[in-house]
């Protein structure tokens, strides 16, 4: 891979956005370390008062609401965890469950199965569906997320969850990457993205506030990952370089919303709001894979383990005779993305180990 290029499109980003590019060393270390622990220990302790996790969001979070004929449903995803097709978009764990993991609980149940979900119930639940946005979009005809928390509003309409168990809770935000890739998709303007951004951030932040005005303790929204880093838009390049326009606009999004968060924090005198930066995680083990090639996890860290065999097929497309239009790499633990937009278990456990630091934010 050429380095040069990949970082050349990052320093563009940071040129217009540069809010945070301290913690990369600290982070870097941390990585391997936390590494050894977490696969071993899964200690099932909530701890610190935080004994549930309830999850809006896509596929970067969902744990199996989305359906079939979803690929996440389909061979090969889940062949590392647990080793079948189970509604998760990666060979693994996905965000939800590391966090889970954190909080020292299980993974929630996905909404539409808490009818057979019994005292799991008791670990929150997972409203998220892949392809969903903070807006409708059009890949997906699933539940938005308003459409998420309304969910969320009957069952303590309806006291499957008492107060004080909404004062023991948290909320993952893992949204808003569909709008943007549904609004370039149905041909918006670039002028126009500015303007969007904005109305994405401003719904975004009255859902979040919705959200926390249920009861819930703390509510931690994703910064949203570097989307033009994503394989479906690197695939041009050979996986060298990202898209540094949609880097920016996902830089703008970002600026808006810890804005949004810092208002929030401020009316709600608790705060009560938390950003996991996405973002930096990503950049941050991307910077890491090249800049430690001693210790290369992830050789080059923006190509997908598993590859359509040409650019019109995903991964997991057959045809019509069951033969695959795609391949998949010797060892998905070497890859950090799996397909063309969501990361490996692997990638998702160093994202989560460089999100540690932060994560502490959810107790304060
Ligand atoms: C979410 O979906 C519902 C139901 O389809 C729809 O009425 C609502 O307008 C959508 N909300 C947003 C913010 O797009
Ligand atoms: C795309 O945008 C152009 C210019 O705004 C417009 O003329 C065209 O009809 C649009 N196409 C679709 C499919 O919306
Ligand atoms: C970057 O992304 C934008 C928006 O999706 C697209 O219009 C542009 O062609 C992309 N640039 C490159 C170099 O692929
Ligand atoms: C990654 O590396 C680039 C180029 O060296 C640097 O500009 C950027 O700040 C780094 N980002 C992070 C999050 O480490």
């Amino acid at each position: 891979m050429k380095p040069q290029q990949y970082k050349h499109s990052l320093i563009c980003f940071f040129f217009f956005f540069a809010p945070h590019v301290i913690a990369v060393l600290v982070c870097s270390s941390g990585i391997q370390v936390a590494h050894a622990s977490s696969h071993h220990h899964h200690h099932h302790h909530p701890r610190g008062g935080i004994s549930k996790l309830f999850v809006f969001g896509d596929s970067y979070a969902d744990t199996g609401n989305n359906r079939k004929p979803a690929s996440s449903w389909g061979v090969p995803y889940g062949i590392t965890f647990p080793g079948k097709p189970a509604g998760r978009f990666s060979d693994g764990r996905v965000l939800t469950d590391y966090l889970a993991s954190f909080i020292g609980i299980k993974s929630p149940i996905p909404y539409r199965w808490r009818k057979y979900a019994g005292h799991r119930i008791r670990d929150g639940l997972n409203f998220a569906y892949g392809g969903t946005g903070v807006f409708d979009t059009r890949i997906s005809p699933d539940p938005n997320m308003t459409t998420q928390i309304d969910f969320f509003q009957k069952l303590i309409h309806s006291n499957v969850y008492s107060k004080q168990d909404l004062s023991s809770s948290v909320a993952l935000v893992s949204l808003a990457g569909n709008d943007y890739s549904n609004y370039i998709a149905s041909n918006g303007s670039i002028q126009g993205l500015p303007g969007f951004i904005v109305s994405v951030v401003n719904q975004l932040a009255l859902n979040m506030k919705r959200i926390h005005d249920l009861g819930v303790k703390k509510v931690a929204v994703i910064g949203l990952q570097p989307l033009g880093c994503l394989p479906r838009s690197t695939a041009s390049s050979s996986y060298q370089r990202c898209n540094g326009t949609e880097n920016m606009a996902v830089g703008f999004h970002n600026s808006l919303l810890k804005e949004a968060v810092a208002k929030l924090n401020t009316e709600s005198k608790s705060s009560a709001f938390v950003i996991l930066d996405l973002y930096k995680a990503f950049t941050t083990v991307f910077n890491t894979s090249q800049n430690h090639p001693g210790s290369v996890r992830f050789e080059n860290p923006l190509k997908p383990c598993c590859v359509g065999t040409s650019p019109e097929f995903s991964c997991g497309s057959v045809d019509f005779n069951g033969v695959k239009r795609y391949t998949v790499c010797e060892n998905p633990e070497l890859a950090f993305f799996w397909d063309g937009v969501h990361p490996t278990q692997q990638g998702w456990f160093s994202v989560y180990s460089v999100l540690q630091a932060s994560l502490d934010q959810i107790y304060t």
